[in-house]
């Protein structure tokens, strides 16, 4: 099943793919769409059960979302792209370069991390489950965005907060729960972050509480030739927090990719 996608820009540029996180949708990268497509060719999905794109019936993995993003490359035929990944995203994007590094020619891992959920995680996985199922995503939501963003921007809600919730209380709920179970049974990809050799940028806000700096520094040092940017007074979705600064990343990674 082909994901709900949109794209922009030119297409006879280098094509970059964005990966949204979780429980969003492809909406969350607008301020990036609007930036990057002035001169690339820009895909952005949503991933199953986010967005528009349904859950499918079958219990999800994030080898069938790797799967997804190949297919969606095959039909709209690109043959490498630069993958930039935010948290879930990220997940995506790493086991993407993992199982297909020949699709994958830059790589941009936002606020997230190559290491696998522990018994803590697992446990709140199946607790966020458990919510989803009694009190639906809007409780889910409240619950979440204090965890997702620094406190400044939470009272009163910035635009980001709002734009976040609006996505969180849209995703179905059973693709939610779908996506919690993947995350806690993705693989642990430490080990194999030497075999990266693909150019990559590292991102991460400086008070993301879900996925730290330490995580990024240690991603950042596993993979040769990589950068690594801080965003001061971001959370955990940094490109939403400061779409600027971001902004600013992206561009500047952008000029050690190949054609870019
Ligand atoms: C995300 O933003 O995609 C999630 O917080 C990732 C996670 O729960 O591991």
């Amino acid at each position: 099943m082909l994901p709900h996608h949109i794209v922009a820009g030119p297409a006879s540029s280098p094509p970059w793919v964005l990966l949204h996180g979780f429980p969003f949708s492809l909406e969350q990268w607008r301020p990036q769409i609007d930036a990057l497509s002035a001169r690339r060719h820009v895909v952005a999905w949503d991933m199953r059960g986010h967005g528009a794109t349904p859950p499918g019936d079958d219990p999800l993995s994030i080898e069938f979302l790797v799967d997804d993003l190949i297919e969606l490359l095959d039909h709209l035929e690109i043959d490498r792209a630069c993958l930039c990944g935010l948290s879930m995203g990220g997940y995506v994007a790493l086991r993407a370069v993992d199982r297909h590094p020949d699709r994958v020619m830059g790589l941009v891992l936002a606020d997230t991390r190559a290491g696998q959920d522990d018994n803590a995680a697992r446990v709140k996985r199946a607790d966020g489950i458990r919510a989803i199922r009694k009190s639906g995503m809007k409780a889910f939501a409240d619950k979440m965005l204090p965890a997702l963003f620094p406190a400044a921007a939470l009272d009163p809600p910035s635009a980001a907060v709002k734009t976040i919730r609006q996505q969180i209380e849209a995703t179905d709920p059973n693709g939610a729960v779908q996506a919690l179970a993947a995350m806690a049974a993705r693989l642990d990809l430490r080990e194999r972050l030497s075999a990266i050799d693909t150019p990559t940028l590292v991102v991460v806000g400086e008070h993301d509480g879900l996925t730290p700096p330490k995580d990024a520094r240690e991603l950042a040092s596993g993979i040769a030739g990589a950068t690594l940017v801080e965003i001061k007074g971001a959370g955990h979705v940094s490109n939403l927090d400061d779409p600027a600064a971001f902004n600013d990343a992206l561009a500047a990674f952008a000029k050690r990719l190949p054609l870019a």
